[in-house]
């Protein structure tokens, strides 16, 4: 699918396009879902200031209607491309068997070993590119629409405790389980199994009430204390290592502990891991927010904090 090729008037009915199209090609889950994708995005957008908010909607093709969610998943679809086969390894970052911890320059590169290439590489990298919008230089080296979207895809799989997993198992895709009664795997458990066992159970599978009740939990509830200090980063750069680090250390702490193949998940394992998943997405959108806002506003030392990556600029 081109971005260019749709042609649909109404956010929605490109919504219901790319919904469609996805449910139709994907046998394979790489990323949190749809769904944890356009939570994601949807909260980060809905947190955005006037400088970033215009800013996206100027970057976003016409026909995502100013919605960043309708086309967050993009990434995942043209993985598989040709011509983007290079962005595969930009999604996920394999860690050494139980080492339990991230080291960038240890785990942050593609099979073939080029550096930076992992999901907090790729970060940093369309970060980095997006800085250039604020110049307006009128001879762009980059297409900062493909930025914006792959940076805010990016931000949501740094989230995902299983994309920064173990390298035999292929971050749990190679954990073989049943979730309740149908066959999964352990990785797919993380990326959609649990969301959509909750969006089922606890919302009558309308995502508008889940968005909320995660937009409630930041501003008012159960997170509210805490989701100021998600925000905290001093350098740009920096942060996405951290929130890998974060993800491999819930992937050892729930996602692994305990889980054999071959075991079957279900109530025990989808109530004590829902809240680890929900708070994920939430601080994947509060920081996507944060990181959109920083890059587009208009604080000027978050210019100064220029990104010092090798990839992005040796282009
Ligand atoms: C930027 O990328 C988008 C998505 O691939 C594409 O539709 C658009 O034509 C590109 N823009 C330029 C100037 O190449
Ligand atoms: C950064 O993006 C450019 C394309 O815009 C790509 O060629 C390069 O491989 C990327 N590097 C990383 C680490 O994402
Ligand atoms: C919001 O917080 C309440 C109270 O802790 C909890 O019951 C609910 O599941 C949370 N919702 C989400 C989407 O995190």
């Amino acid at each position: 699918m081109k971005l260019t090729t749709l042609s649909m008037a109404s956010g929605a009915s490109l919504l219901a396009a790319v919904l469609g199209l996805i449910l139709a090609s994907a046998p394979v889950a790489w990323s949190w879902s749809t769904e944890g994708h356009m939570l994601t995005c949807q909260i980060a957008q809905g947190l955005l200031e006037p400088a970033a908010a215009h800013a996206v909607k100027n970057l976003l093709p016409e026909e995502a209607g100013g919605d960043l969610s309708a086309l967050c998943v993009w990434p995942d679809q043209v993985r598989h491309w040709y011509k983007y086969q290079w962005t595969s390894p930009l999604h996920f970052i394999d860690t050494p068997d139980k080492a339990c911890s991230f080291v960038y320059s240890r785990d942050c590169h593609d099979p073939s070993g080029a550096k930076d290439m992992c999901v907090a590489g790729a970060i940093s990298n369309f970060t980095s590119q997006l800085m250039h919008y604020k110049h307006g230089s009128a001879d762009r080296k980059y297409n900062l629409t493909e930025a914006l979207l792959f940076l805010s895809h990016f931000m949501g799989d740094v989230h995902q405790p299983m994309h920064v997993g173990f390298t035999s198992d292929q971050g749990g895709n190679a954990v073989n389980l049943r979730w309740f009664k149908h066959k999964s795997n352990l990785h797919h458990v993380w990326d959609r199994e649990i969301i959509l066992t909750t969006l089922a159970e606890n919302y009558g599978k309308d995502m508008g009430a889940f968005r909320k009740d995660l937009e409630h939990n930041i501003t008012k509830g159960t997170w509210s204390d805490d989701a100021s200090s998600w925000r905290d980063c001093t350098d740009l750069s920096s942060c996405p290592t951290k929130y890998a680090t974060e993800s491999i250390d819930l992937a050892c702490k729930w996602g692994y502990n305990s889980v054999h193949d071959g075991d079957t998940l279900s109530d025990d394992y989808f109530s004590s891991r829902l809240p680890i998943v929900t708070r994920r997405i939430a601080q994947g959108g509060v920081r996507l927010a944060m990181f959109l806002n920083r890059v587009f506003g208009e604080h000027k030392r978050d210019v100064d904090a220029s990104l010092h990556l090798a990839a992005a600029d040796e282009l």
